[in-house]
């Protein structure tokens, strides 16, 4: 039965192929399509009316209520209308272009780095792919018009419901009083994320058309370990070209000295001396360069190059603690966002680079791309910068455990590790936030997707993060280490902050005694919202944040005094939009940072916790005493 479902999963990864990050070089080349696209919506929840009247196969310009909409972005805050800002079902996007003389050199692909939800795509009149599950880069291979325009057409939907990752619940509401009033319009329903973080929709990332050889590299997979062991593997479409061979260099980018040269689409070897890429504070993020040159083993002419940043380091666990490198690793980190102002979770390298920059000036040295696969870019980043990364699935919220949703979710868990893999800042992997896991369904479930992902990637451990309790968890067992989200003093104990720290001890160093494991505290906090003043604290203001902020950060030192935490991060770097609700003022300020990343009172107490901080305490220190 096991085996049996096991297959299954595997069979499923292998049907996806690995992506690889666009790159313009000597052999290939990329337009990035990003703009002004056209955009239409159809009513809220319609049946379906474009895709039942072809709107793939007509000018979408030429409709009275065509707008366009900028490309990347969630299209949520752009208009002046509140139906685009909260709307629920199909919009459409159109895009024309003509093609140069030069593309008919190459094959050509579009790729799409992040639609959210459901996308279905057609280019000049005809569907070819379609994605779901949105945060993760998709691509299909076109044939470009060249005596006339050529036009993507993309229906995207953001519908949720309990078979969507992450879920939603949908819901009619119809009430009729005696006299015959009706309160609710006809067809009006609510939609309730199963998450605490606004339904942003539309084409959140880049668009590129990428020009390829016809024989080109199409997958690479670097394992590259602090010993200095490195092994590669290139999967490549061959397009009946013949014999492939390929030319391999790396090169140290500190000293630009070439460490390595081989032959051949794959290898296991040992370098000997070389530098390490360390998490910040623990040495340099060293990074290596592996150049691929596709060459036809006949002719020995290069057909194909692609370059890759990598690292070498390794990730191990014990029972206490997570070791990158064999020193113990003390995430001083953040849960995160993308979301920002107008565009929503469209990409952006301001805000990004932004949130970098805040993350570091603070001090921490690691975040959890919290509640799903962050941009390419950024990934690139923390590898640059030495940001240690925990890469979470986009599955939040989960409670239904059932098989077709496994499969989405093994779906996604494979798109993720073939997109991030290779990066030396990514060093676990996180399977879901906040499931269900008291379940037993949700046992057996998380079973099979964990043997999954060890099989996809043997190098990093796995993790979910959870906010069920030691005593009744069903999942804690089987994970590397353990994320705990909690929030003594904000959800419990609103106001009592003298409960604050013993509840933390007490808690935390239960699910160290029971499952012998790493435990991070992934999630903490409280909200504030910036400017709102009052002494003695009282809840939502700054002085609030910053004692719940303290009396946390005495449990923790006793925690990792004790041997019982492997580290913390904060919720949340900034505040960011939520669905409407009784509990958020305009979104979730739990965030150290406005949502424009102006700091709050409670950025500069963990700024100078995080800068003080001894990097390796674990065990040893025993006089924090709470
Ligand atoms: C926009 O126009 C199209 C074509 O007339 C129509 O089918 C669609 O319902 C309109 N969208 C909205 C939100 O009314
Ligand atoms: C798309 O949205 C509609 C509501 O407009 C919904 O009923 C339908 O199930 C969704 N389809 C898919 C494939 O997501
Ligand atoms: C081979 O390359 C051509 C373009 O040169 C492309 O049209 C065709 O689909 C490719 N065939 C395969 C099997 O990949
Ligand atoms: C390329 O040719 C060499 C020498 O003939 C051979 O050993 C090697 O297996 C070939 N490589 C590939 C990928 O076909
Ligand atoms: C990798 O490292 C191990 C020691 O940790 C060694 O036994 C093995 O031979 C190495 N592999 C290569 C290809 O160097
Ligand atoms: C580590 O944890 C396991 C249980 O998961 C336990 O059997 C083992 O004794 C522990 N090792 C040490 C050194 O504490
Ligand atoms: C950790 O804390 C617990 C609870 O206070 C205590 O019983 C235990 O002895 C401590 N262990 C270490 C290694 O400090």
């Amino acid at each position: 039965m096991f085996r049996c479902l096991f297959l299954i999963l595997l069979i499923l990864v292998f049907e996806n192929d690995g992506i690889l990050f666009p790159q313009r070089n000597e052999y290939r080349h990329y337009d990035q399509l990003d703009g002004l696209w056209t955009f239409v919506r159809e009513p809220k929840n319609s049946y379906g009316v474009g895709l039942e009247n072809k709107w793939h196969l007509v000018d979408l310009e030429d409709f009275k209520n065509a707008t366009v909409m900028p490309v990347p972005s969630a299209y949520n805050d752009i208009t002046q209308d509140i139906n685009v800002r909260d709307h629920v079902g199909w919009v459409w996007y159109q895009y024309k272009f003509y093609a140069s003389k030069q593309d008919t050199e190459y094959r050509t692909f579009l790729r799409f780095s992040s639609v959210n939800y459901y996308a279905l795509i057609f280019f000049n009149g005809y569907l070819i792919g379609n994605h779901v599950g949105g945060h993760l880069p998709f691509q299909f291979e076109v044939s470009l018009n060249f005596n006339s325009l050529n036009k993507i057409t993309i229906a995207v939907n953001n519908t949720l419901s309990h078979d969507t990752i992450p879920p939603g619940e949908f819901k009619y509401l119809h009430q009729t009083y005696p006299s015959g009033i009706q309160v609710y319009p006809p067809g009006f329903f609510e939609l309730t994320p199963d998450f605490d973080f606004f339904n942003y929709a539309g084409i959140l990332r880049s668009v590129y058309l990428l020009k390829l050889p016809k024989s080109y590299i199409k997958e690479l997979k670097i394992a590259a370990y602090g010993n200095g062991n490195f092994s590669y593997r290139i999967n490549v479409d061959t397009n009946n070209s013949g014999d492939l061979n390929a030319d391999i260099v790396v090169t140290s980018l500190k000293s630009r000295q070439r460490v390595y040269e081989g032959k051949g689409l794959q290898a296991d070897v040992n370098i000997q001396h070389v530098e390490l890429w360390n998490p910040r504070g623990y040495g340099e993020p060293n990074l290596h360069e592996l150049e691929i040159h596709l060459i036809n083993n006949q002719t020995n002419q290069i057909i194909d190059i692609y370059r890759e940043k990598f690292g070498f380091r390794t990730v191990q666990v014990t029972n206490d603690t997570i070791l990158i490198n064999e020193k113990t690793f003390y995430c001083k980190g953040f849960g995160m966002h993308e979301d920002f102002e107008l565009h929503g979770r469209g990409y952006n390298p301001v805000v990004m680079t932004k949130d970098l920059n805040m993350v570091e000036w603070m001090g921490g040295n690691c975040y959890r791309t919290s509640h799903y696969p962050y941009s390419e870019e950024r990934a690139y980043e923390a590898d640059r910068r030495g940001i240690a990364v925990i890469t979470e699935v986009p599955a939040v919220g989960m409670r239904y455990f059932t098989k077709p949703i496994q499969k989405l979710h093994a779906q996604m868990i494979s798109e993720m590790i073939l997109r991030d893999r290779n990066h030396p800042s990514v060093f676990a992997w996180s399977l879901s936030n906040e499931p269900a896991s008291d379940s037993s369904t949700a046992r057996n479930y998380y079973s099979d997707l964990i043997t999954l992902t060890h099989s996809l990637d043997s190098t990093r451990p796995v993790t979910m993060v959870l906010d069920t309790y030691y005593s009744t968890d069903k999942v804690a067992d089987m994970l590397d280490f353990i994320c705990v989200n909690r929030y003594y003093g904000w959800y419990a104990n609103t106001g009592y902050l003298e409960t604050i720290t013993k509840s933390y001890i007490g808690e935390i160093y239960e699910w160290k005694r029971k499952f012998q494991k790493p435990i991070i505290q992934s999630e903490y906090g409280a909200d504030a919202i910036a400017g709102l003043s009052q002494d003695p604290s009282i809840d939502f203001s700054e002085q609030y944040q910053v004692d719940v902020l303290i009396r946390a950060h005495k449990a923790f030192d006793f925690l990792r005094a004790n041997g019982s935490l492997a580290g913390e991060m904060v919720w949340n770097l900034a505040d960011f939009m939520t669905a409407q609700s009784t509990s958020r003022a305009v979104g979730n300020h739990k965030g150290m940072l406005t949502r424009t990343r102006q700091p709050k009172m409670a950025a500069y107490v963990l700024k100078k916790r995080y800068e003080t901080l001894e990097n390796v305490v674990i065990g040893k220190d025993k006089k924090n005493k709470p």
